[in-house]
């Protein structure tokens, strides 16, 4: 029996989510996995009304948890950063999910930006750092609003947390079997620190993968890349802010943010998954989210408990209402609502 925590949170979060645990419980069914779901009311409105982000007790309560099933965070009246850092992040740092895993794959039927790229061309998958980096939080300000302000925000490498999320890359290159390759994506010329200790790590554990191809690349040259010449990508292992910026573009050639899920893995502990795209506030309650992505994350959550059949067959049903052309554009704009699509996908399941 697996036990899920459900955090719908912000936005269209519950909206999102619920197409998901549709989807869920048809594969479920059919492929007879025992899972039981214990949803938690956290979020930005819970914060407005009671001044609390993330209680301890709930922190403990998760940590009991199988996998945590997360909509989306982030709210128009509360302040920046208080939700992502007290919500997202204290889970991500707090369960240590220090492998951010996010697919860019063009599914058939999708539409890419990218003029003559297909489906063969675009299928890659960036393992992100997720614990450490800019989003560690180390620095501070001096003389806050006055002419003189100072504000130093520091990106934290250690050679622990960059060694883990280097050899889980080479590990899943391995796994996939594919092209057998990755390219660790840093800013080295620049950041002669922190992004060295990348480079010599990655040098280093890469001794133990001769039968893996590896590239080291610049971050801004991979975005050229990525929109030029998708298919020389497999897997790609990057920093946390690298990683953040570089999926939202990956999300775009994957045909949207509708469709680009993400795991947040602790291979030891209590992983989370998330569709990448936020809470949309302005679309909140309007049924127009494509619940794709949320429903993908639901399936590479499947596939983390072990439950294969059951993720194989939520991403085989994914990919059958998007090569039916009933799905429209995947926008807000497409004409299908959120509800239709979950319905769709889940009387695919096979
Ligand atoms: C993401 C999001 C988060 C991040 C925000 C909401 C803190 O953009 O999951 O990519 O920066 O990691
Ligand atoms: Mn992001």
């Amino acid at each position: 029996m697996h036990k899920i925590a459900v955090l719908p949170c912000d936005g269209v979060g519950p909206e999102v989510v619920t197409e998901g645990l549709k989807v869920l419980a048809v594969a479920a069914e059919k492929y007879n996995v025992k899972y039981e779901l214990v949803e938690y009311d956290i979020g930005g409105d819970r914060y407005l009304r009671t001044g609390e982000v993330l209680p301890d007790s709930v922190m403990e309560e998760l940590s009991q948890c199988d996998a945590i099933y997360l909509g989306a965070v982030g709210h128009p009246d509360v302040p920046p950063g208080v939700l992502e850092q007290g919500l997202l992040l204290k889970l991500r740092f707090g369960f240590d999910q220090y492998v951010n895993l996010r697919p860019i794959k063009l599914y058939p039927g999708v539409a890419t930006p990218l003029k003559d790229k297909g489906p063969e061309d675009i299928d890659f998958i960036v393992v992100r750092e997720n614990t450490e980096g800019f989003y560690a939080g180390t620095g501070g300000q001096l003389k806050r609003g006055t002419p003189d302000e100072v504000a130093i925000q520091t990106g934290v490498y250690t050679r622990k947390g960059t060694e883990r999320i280097i050899r889980y890359a080479f590990e899943l290159a391995r796994k996939r079997d594919k092209a057998k390759q990755v390219t660790c994506v840093d800013k080295a010329n620049v950041l002669t620190y922190g992004h060295d200790l990348w480079r010599r790590t990655f040098a280093e554990v890469g001794e133990e993968y001769p039968d893996i191809k590896q590239e080291n690349a610049f971050v801004d040259a991979v975005c050229m890349w990525f929109v030029k010449n998708p298919e020389w990508f497999d897997v790609v292992v990057t920093t946390n802010m690298f990683g953040d910026i570089i999926t939202d573009l990956g999300a775009m050639i994957q045909g949207g943010m509708g469709v680009a899920a993400s795991g947040n893995i602790n291979p030891e502990g209590v992983s989370m998954f998330e569709p990448i795209h936020g809470s949309a506030p302005k679309y909140t309650g309007n049924n127009v989210i494509c619940p794709i992505a949320a429903i993908c994350a639901a399936g590479m959550m499947m596939e983390h408990l072990g439950e294969t059949a059951a993720g194989a067959a939520i991403e085989k049903a994914v990919i059958s209402a998007l090569a039916s052309g009933k799905l429209g554009d995947l926008s807000t704009r497409s004409g299908v609502s959120t509800t239709e699509a979950g319905d769709l996908v889940a009387s695919l399941i096979e």
